[in-house]
């Protein structure tokens, strides 16, 4: 049975779709190795890419890399119109499923509290969104080290990922080491205030990041020099944090 990951915060822009296939380019190197595995009836990737996003960039960004010649190591569904494969997934052949969400519906800031409004919202997305944290395992919830994604981010964990219990972590992501540490600090101490669970991983900003889908380039297929390293490096130690929670999920059900 797969384990199922959501990346989810309200608001575009954060990160969810550079997560989502930065994310299963690393663990799918970490899992298959550089060998070609071959997608057909003996031999399936171990990582999907699930994008649950009309806007599809995550899907948009592996055929880019497809386009420049280079190899996309997981396999990449676009379910955004397929509630049915949503309520299905735990039955598809995979090791590791990250799905890749769209922001959802914005709240006037008096609706943030009431109760009777579901913040996912109707119509489509929301029911996709549904569908899929109903299969969750866990959810990763980037948020920019800038103020502006702090009320968005507290619907999103208060109102959607703790009713229904699913276990998550805040990622900082995008903040640049330049412009010195009060953001991210600001951040993970308005964070820590809420009593949020936050990962101790962060992600910087590298231009690498920004121009991976221009150029169709994962992190693990960056061009070999010092900051596309540490561009990389901070995925593979999300990873490598992610993995230790999951051990911590599995014992705390
Ligand atoms: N750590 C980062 N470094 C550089 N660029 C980033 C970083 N995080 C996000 N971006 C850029 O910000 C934009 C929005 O990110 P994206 O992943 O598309 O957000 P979302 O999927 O949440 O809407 C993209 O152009 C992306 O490349
Ligand atoms: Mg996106």
């Amino acid at each position: 049975m797969p384990y199922i990951t959501v990346v989810l915060n309200r608001k575009g822009g954060v990160g969810k779709s550079l997560f989502t296939v930065n994310l299963a380019a690393v663990y799918a190197e970490i899992i298959d190795g550089d060998i070609d595995v071959r997608d057909t009836e003996e031999h399936v990737p171990s990582v999907a890419v699930v994008s649950i996003d009309p806007q599809a960039t995550s899907v948009e960004h592996a055929q880019k890399v497809r386009k420049e010649g280079r190899r996309v190591p997981f396999r990449v569904v676009n379910a955004s119109q397929n509630i049915d494969q949503l309520r299905r997934l735990r039955r598809a052949k995979a090791d590791l499923i990250i799905v890749d969400t769209p922001g959802f519906m914005p709240l006037k800031e008096e609706d943030d509290e009431d109760e009777s409004i579901d913040p996912l919202g109707d119509g489509t997305v929301g029911d996709a969104l549904r569908a899929i944290l109903d299969v969750a395992d866990d959810v990763i919830v980037p948020l920019e080290a800038e103020g502006s994604a702090f009320s968005p981010t507290k619907v999103t964990i208060e109102r959607v990922l703790r009713p229904r219990q699913i276990p998550y972590g805040v990622v900082v992501n995008n903040w640049d080491p330049r412009d010195g540490t009060a953001d991210r600090d600001r951040t993970i101490s308005l964070a820590q205030h809420r009593d949020w669970d936050l990962y101790k991983a962060t992600v910087r900003h590298y231009k690498q990041h920004t121009r991976g889908i221009v150029n169709g380039r994962f992190c693990t297929q960056y061009e070999s020099n010092h900051a596309s390293t540490k561009a990389k490096q901070d995925f593979v130690s999300l990873a490598l944090e992610h993995q230790l929670r999951r051990q911590k999920y599995a014992e705390g059900r």
